[in-house]
């Protein structure tokens, strides 16, 4: 795809239903009694898989394309069926993780599988607290594929070794089904997105979980790009109708405004269990910032767009502790430099981090999104903020998340 830069941009725009959120009501709906509704259901691959490993589990879900809306017909906690076949998550970590802590403690045993990518991340960070509640999994060296042998589990208290919601939420899908009380403590209190304890207490009734409707807002994760468009490009202004504000997920908003950028949020409800709203973001001169510690679990997913953003600060960010961005989709902090650098960006990156030094124009050039759809709408990012025309290999990836994207761009 050949991507053209711009002198400026501008108006109003709208992304698709978050994902995490998707996942998480697709799941909880399928455990709960009743049809839960769930409006601006993202259609992402990754949801797709979801949404297709539930029906192989005998979760009836119907899917209204043009209202956006799915709904998911529950069976209630102990209602779930032994699948006839291997279930496939395909590119979508988040599908792993969190079914393989709803199906330890079922009466069947499971298989989970996925893509290359998939197959290349780590499972043993689920598979190591639901052992500890007595479940039986088998994985090859800790990658999928992982033969799940369904059995009764035991509650635990788990304090995280590393930050990762989807480890939190696999431990408290399985403390459904475990005899006596689980609870997670997150590492030295640097909190990771809560979505599943907000919908889990948003669908609580007195005997189960009950359906309720959910209201999936805009991703913020999808937004991003947006805002740190705006903040590059938006003379005027750039406004992202409808946008999920939960604190857990937006700190990309803190850093930018600690480097000086003009970021409002506007017209803040709450819908369901989420804070909901709109980002308004206007060109800014920005100063470098260093991001470390607990401020990286809250923009784990905008690390990579972030990072085009500091390429136009002044002076050197630096980012540390960003360890879990090198086990992600690809090795996120690698593929982010390497690409940059193509474009002429003063770009290091580490185990841990990068270090990127701002204020140099970038030029176009031939970029690769290394099959990663935050890689992919990240360059595209750069490509239009750059002063010539890029490529921009393998774009499609970005339908895992934003199926959309590029019509919106
Ligand atoms: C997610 C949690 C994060 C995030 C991913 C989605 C979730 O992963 O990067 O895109 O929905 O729970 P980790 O929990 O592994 O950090």
């Amino acid at each position: 795809m050949r991507i053209e830069p711009k002198n400026t941009v501008g108006g109003v725009v709208s992304v698709p239903g978050d994902k995490s959120i998707s996942h998480r009501a697709v799941i909880l709906g399928a455990i709960a009694h009743g049809v839960t509704e769930v409006h601006g259901f993202l259609r992402g691959e990754d949801n797709l898989a979801t949404v297709a490993c539930l029906r192989q589990l005998g979760v009836e879900c119907a899917e209204d394309v043009e209202g956006g809306i799915l709904r998911v017909q529950g069976v209630g906690l102990h209602g779930l069926k032994a699948p006839k076949d291997v279930l496939y998550c395909g590119n979508s970590a988040t599908t792993m993780r969190l079914l393989c802590g709803l199906l330890a403690g079922q009466g069947f045993d499971s298989v989970l599988d996925g893509d290359k990518s998939l197959q290349k991340r780590p499972m043993e960070r689920v598979v190591a607290p639901l052992r500890m509640m007595g479940a039986k999994i088998d994985s090859l060296d800790g990658f999928a594929p992982l033969k799940i042998h369904g059995r009764p589990l035991n509650g635990i208290h788990y304090q995280m070794p590393i930050h990762s919601a989807q480890v939190k939420s696999a431990i408290l899908l399985a403390g459904l089904y475990a005899a006596g009380k689980t609870t997670v403590a997150e590492l030295g209190k640097g909190l990771t997105r809560n979505h599943t304890e907000n919908m889990l207490t948003y669908m609580q009734g007195d005997n189960g979980l009950v359906a309720r409707k959910i209201e999936v807002a805009g991703d913020f994760s999808s937004a991003a790009f947006f805002v740190v468009l705006g903040i590059l490009l938006a003379d005027e202004g750039l406004t992202i109708k409808n946008v999920g504000l939960n604190p857990t997920r937006t700190g990309l908003l803190s850093a930018l405004r600690s480097m000086g950028g003009h970021v409002e949020t506007r017209h803040i409800k709450t819908t369901g269990s989420e804070a909901v709203g709109d980002i308004f973001v206007k060109k800014s001169n920005l100063n470098a910032i260093t991001l470390s510690g607990k401020q990286i679990p809250l923009m784990v997913d905008e690390i990579p767009i972030f990072a085009v953003c500091a390429l136009f600060a002044a002076g050197t960010t630096i980012i540390k502790d960003a360890q879990e961005l090198a086990i992600k989709e690809t090795n996120r902090l690698h593929a982010m430099a390497a690409e940059l650098a193509k474009m002429g960006a003063n770009i290091t990156a580490d185990h841990q981090g990068m270090i990127i030094h701002g204020g140099k124009p970038l030029h176009g050039a031939t970029l690769s999104s290394h099959g990663d759809h935050r890689i992919a709408m990240s360059l595209a990012i750069a490509a239009m903020a750059a002063k010539t025309p890029s490529i921009l290999k393998n774009a499609h990836w970005a339908a895992i998340s934003f199926p959309n994207f590029f019509n919106v761009l």
